[in-house]
Order: structure tokens, then C-alpha cells, then sequence
């Protein structure tokens, strides 16, 4: 079997940075070239001071401070990367459509071609090419037609190579990946290859048994498909969080009751205001545009309704407030503890806190943030990219923080977006004296010790856990 001695990794985001810094750091042999197109993103990479890698990410550091320099290179060089590469991983993001046909619904596949289409182009020997950006399924078919219609002669394999890292723990799911899944032509004696070749990257450090050789149509659904299972669990507890708060069961005994059964298992059951990050949505969207193509209107509609029933969340959650601050916000300050998607990322892409904040701003609340890992310029920069209202007025009506305490001072309300872990041991007592009475806490996340609070004073909401 071929030796990989040289791999390409188009895409230094938050999958690419991540997955060839650790495939670097296991397999010291092989030099791994990541490379951008965005200059800023690269500099940050290669910055010295390890505090401003791009992406925040428990273990990170430490990992490229081992292989960085070493057989771990980030640049902008792209032609070169590739043509001096066997294995060429595309990682680009592959945001939903914001224009023309499936607009909104459909993944925009624009940056994956351009990067066939530059492989394509530069290649000068045999390469084999791996999708580890999440794709529609049958993407490898528009793939292959671009590779093999370039006329120099090279042969190209494609491999499928989703990635199932989760933020927060990419580190620790890298290094103890469940499974790798690795898709491509086992027909062939040189599809199979191929396979082998990757299966033997990862085999440095996961036992054979967990690296999943498949289709590469079964390996590009099972990418979108396994997004969508868990998403779905999560608006299923959210779903009844609500119907818990007409009847005065707790969404957390529910949790843990259904969850005890092996058979459902405990995890993914974390009643939220709603789940955010960069793929839930996107993926579940691109399923029922595909599903919808292919005139199945009933699978489209059944996996529609999980995004449904995470809109409503969000929303729920932003009513539930205006209506328990006397139905109304307006002029009102009201904290957010959090703004990341989730706990230990700097990561703020489709957010609750944006959405739950544009509602109460439409009310006219006055929202001050305090978040340990996002920037004020990002906050700003979600709540310009939802247009709805201007700039200047999203300027009046948010405020960025670096003290939490100073966030909390005079607020009417206090919010809990993230389940950041300090929040839980701040001193409440002395959040409390300095809030406006009744002071107001609404946890949308369920970390916060209930009693504690409700005995300084604070009127305490949860989610699914108010009797
Ligand atoms: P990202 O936006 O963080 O990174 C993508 C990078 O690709 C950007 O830095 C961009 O500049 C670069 N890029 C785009 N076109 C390029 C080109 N032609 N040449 C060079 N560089 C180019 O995206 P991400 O979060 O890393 O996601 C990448 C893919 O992985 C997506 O398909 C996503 O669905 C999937 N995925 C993401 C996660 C996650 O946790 N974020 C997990 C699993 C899978
Ligand atoms: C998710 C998947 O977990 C990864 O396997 C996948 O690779 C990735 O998407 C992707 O394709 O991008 P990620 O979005 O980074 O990973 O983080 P999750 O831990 O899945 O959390 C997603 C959202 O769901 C967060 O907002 C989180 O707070 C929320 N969540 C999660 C809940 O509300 N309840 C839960 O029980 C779990």
C-alpha cells in the first residue's frame, strides 16, 4: 500500500485547523499543509503567541505547539500545497444558499468546486481527493466529472471523509473519534487503495475496528443524516420542555427518566433555548431541500419540523421574558451570560443569543452582553448580519462587556444564553444588590442553582422546570 508522505488541506477553518493539526501531530512522518484563501486567518495560525490561534478550542494550543514548524504548516500557498500533496482534503464551508434556486434551503457548493476546479488545474501527478466538508449526498459525481474533464491526464480518486468533531471538544473527539467514516469506490482495485491509504493515516492512533469503510453515497448521507439524529433529539426535549411547563412535570427528571433507557441513552436530551452552531440548521436544511427534489414531501416535511420546533424555542424563550417583565422590554435592560452557540467555543454562528436578542430589541429591550470568548466586534457583526434594523441601531440598543458583574449592574433581567461554567459560581449575592428589583433570572441553559438563587431573592426561570 502507498505511503502518504505529503498531504494538502484546503480550508484552515474550524474543522481543517483542528483535524490536520492533530492528524500532524500523530502521524509525524507526513507533512501536512494546511492553506487559505483568507490571509488574516493564516497569520493568526502562525501567530507565536498561541492565544490567538483563529479558533478557540480546549487542547488546541498545546497540539499545534508540538507539531507546528515541525510537519504542520499553514499558508496561503495553495497551488503549491497541492501539487506537492498525495492526499488533498477540502475543507471549505459550505454555507446554505443566500441566492437563486434553493435559496435558503440548499447547500452553496460554489467554494467546493472552486477548489476541484484549482486541483484540477494544478495537478501534475495522481492525487487522491477527500470531501471532509460536510456535502450534499452525490456531491463526489460533480466532483469526479470536474477532475476527470481537465484533459492533463492525472487520475484522481475521491474519497468521502466527513467529520463529526463537535465544538468545544474537537481536541478530545479527534484524538477518541467513535468512528472515522471514510467513503469511496470499493469496486475498484485503486478505489480501494485509496481507502486503505486513509484508513492508515488515522489507524496512527484509533483502533482499525472504529475507521468505517463504506459507499461514498452512504458516507455523504450518513454525514448529513447523523447531524440531523441529533439535532432531532434535542427539539424533541425542547418540545416537551414547553408541554413540562403547563403541567408542572421537570424537563430534568424527564430527561433523565427516558434517558436511563439504553436504548435511548442519555445523551443529546439537554433541554436549551435552542440549538445553534454552524452545521444543525444548515445540514437539516440541505436534507429536506434534497428529500424535496426528489418529490419526497413527507421526509422533507417530518425533518423540517426540527428546525421548526428550534425556532419556536428561541422564541418562546424571548416571549416568556417580555411576558414576565410585565409585558413589556422597552428601555429595559436585560444581561446576557453568554453569547457562543456553546460552552468552550469562541463560535457564534447561528447563535440563539442573536435570535433571542433581535427579538427583545424589536421590543425595544436594551441588551448588554458579557461572554468570556466572544468579541464585541462579533456580536455586532451577528446582529448586522440578521438586518434587522440598522447598524446604528443595533449600535443604541447592544452593549459588548468585559466584566460580568458590570453587565449585571442595573439590569432588569439577567439571561443565560451559554452554559459557560462560571457562571454558575459567580456571587449571585452580589449580582442581586445591584439589579433592579424584581430581579430576574431566565435560564435558558438550566445550569444555575435554583435554590441558591431563589433564596437571595431572584425570581428564577428555567426551561421545563417552573413548578
Ligand atoms: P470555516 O468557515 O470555519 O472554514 C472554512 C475555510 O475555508 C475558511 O477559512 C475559508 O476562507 C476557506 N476557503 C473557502 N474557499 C477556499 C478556497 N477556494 N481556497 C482556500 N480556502 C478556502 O468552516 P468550518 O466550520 O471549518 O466547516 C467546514 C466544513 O466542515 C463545512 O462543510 C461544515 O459543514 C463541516 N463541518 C463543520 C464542523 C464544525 O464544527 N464547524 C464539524 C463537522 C463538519
Ligand atoms: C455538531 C455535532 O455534534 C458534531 O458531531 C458535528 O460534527 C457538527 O455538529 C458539525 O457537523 O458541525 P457542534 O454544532 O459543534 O457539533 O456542537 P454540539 O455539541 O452538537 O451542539 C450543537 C448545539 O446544540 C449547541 O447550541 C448546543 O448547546 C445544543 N445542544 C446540544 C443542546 O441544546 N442540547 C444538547 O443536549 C446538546
Amino acid at each position: 500500500m502507498k505511503k502518504i508522505t505529503n498531504i494538502c488541506c484546503i480550508g484552515a477553518g474550524y474543522v481543517g485547523g483542528p483535524t490536520m493539526a492533530v492528524i500532524a501531530q500523530k502521524c509525524p512522518e507526513i507533512t501536512v499543509n494546511v492553506v487559505d484563501i483568507n490571509e488574516q486567518r493564516i497569520r493568526d495560525w502562525n501567530d507565536s503567541d498561541l492565544d490567538k490561534l483563529p479558533i478557540y478550542e480546549p487542547g488546541l494550543k498545546e497540539v499545534v505547539l508540538e507539531a507546528r514548524g515541525r510537519n504542520l504548516f499553514f499558508s496561503t500557498n495553495v497551488e503549491k500545497s497541492i501539487d506537492e500533496a498525495e492526499i488533498v482534503f477540502i475543507s471549505v464551508n459550505t454555507p446554505t444558499k443566500t441566492y437563486g434556486k434553493g435559496k435558503g434551503m440548499a447547500a452553496d457548493l460554489k467554494f467546493v468546486e472552486l477548489c476541484a476546479r484549482q486541483i484540477a488545474k494544478v495537478s501534475k501527478n495522481d492525487k487522491i481527493v477527500v470531501e471532509k466538508s460536510t456535502l450534499p449526498v452525490r456531491t463526489a459525481e460533480a466532483v469526479r466529472s470536474i477532475l476527470d474533464n481537465t484533459g492533463n491526464g492525472v487520475k484522481f480518486q475521491i474519497l468521502s471523509n466527513p467529520e463529526f468533531l463537535a465544538e468545544g471538544t474537537a481536541v478530545d473527539d479527534l484524538h477518541n473519534a467513535d468512528r472515522v467514516l471514510i467513503g469511496g469506490e470499493q469496486s475498484t482495485e485503486e478505489g480501494q487503495e485509496a481507502m486503505d491509504a486513509l484508513t492508515d493515516i488515522y489507524a496512527h492512533w484509533l483502533p482499525k475496528e472504529r475507521i468505517l469503510q463504506t459507499n461514498v453515497w452512504s458516507s455523504e448521507l450518513s454525514k448529513l443524516t447523523a447531524n440531523a439524529f441529533l439535532a432531532q433529539r434535542i427539539s424533541s426535549i425542547n418540545s416537551l420542555s414547553a408541554l413540562c411547563e403547563e403541567t408542572e412535570a421537570n424537563i430534568e427528571e424527564v430527561a433523565r427518566a427516558i434517558g436511563s433507557d439504553t436504548r435511548i441513552g442519555a445523551k443529546f436530551l439537554k433541554t436549551s433555548v435552542g440549538f445553534g452552531g454552524s452545521c444543525f440548521q444548515k445540514d437539516i436544511l440541505n436534507l429536506v431541500y434534497i428529500c424535496r427534489s426528489m418529490g419526497l414531501q413527507e421526509v422533507a416535511d417530518y425533518w423540517e419540523q426540527v428546525i421548526l420546533m428550534n425556532d419556536y424555542q428561541k422564541r418562546r424563550f424571548a416571549d416568556n421574558i417580555i411576558k414576565t417583565l410585565y409585558n413589556t422590554v422597552s428601555d429595559k435592560k436585560i444581561t446576557f451570560l453568554g453569547w457562543a452557540f456553546k460552552k468552550d467555543t469562541n463560535d457564534t454562528r447561528e447563535t440563539a443569543a442573536m435570535y433571542v436578542a433581535d427579538h427583545l430589541m424589536n421590543d425595544l429591550a436594551r441588551i448588554e452582553v458579557y461572554d468570556p470568548k466572544v468579541s464585541s466586534k462579533q456580536m455586532f457583526a451577528d446582529m448586522n448580519y440578521l438586518n434587522s434594523r440598522s447598524e446604528t441601531e443595533n449600535e443604541k440598543q447592544l452593549k459588548a462587556h468585559s466584566d460580568p458583574y458590570e453587565a449585571c449592574k442595573n439590569a432588569h433581567a439577567i439571561a443565560v444564553l451559554t452554559e459557560w461554567d462560571e457562571f454558575i459560581d459567580y456571587d449571585w449575592q452580589k449580582i442581586y444588590d445591584n439589579m433592579m428589583k424584581p430581579a430576574f433570572v431566565f435560564d435558558g441553559r438550566n445550569i444555575l442553582d435554583r435554590e441558591r438563587l431563589e433564596k437571595i431573592g431572584f425570581k428564577y426561570y428555567g426551561i421545563g422546570i417552573n413548578s
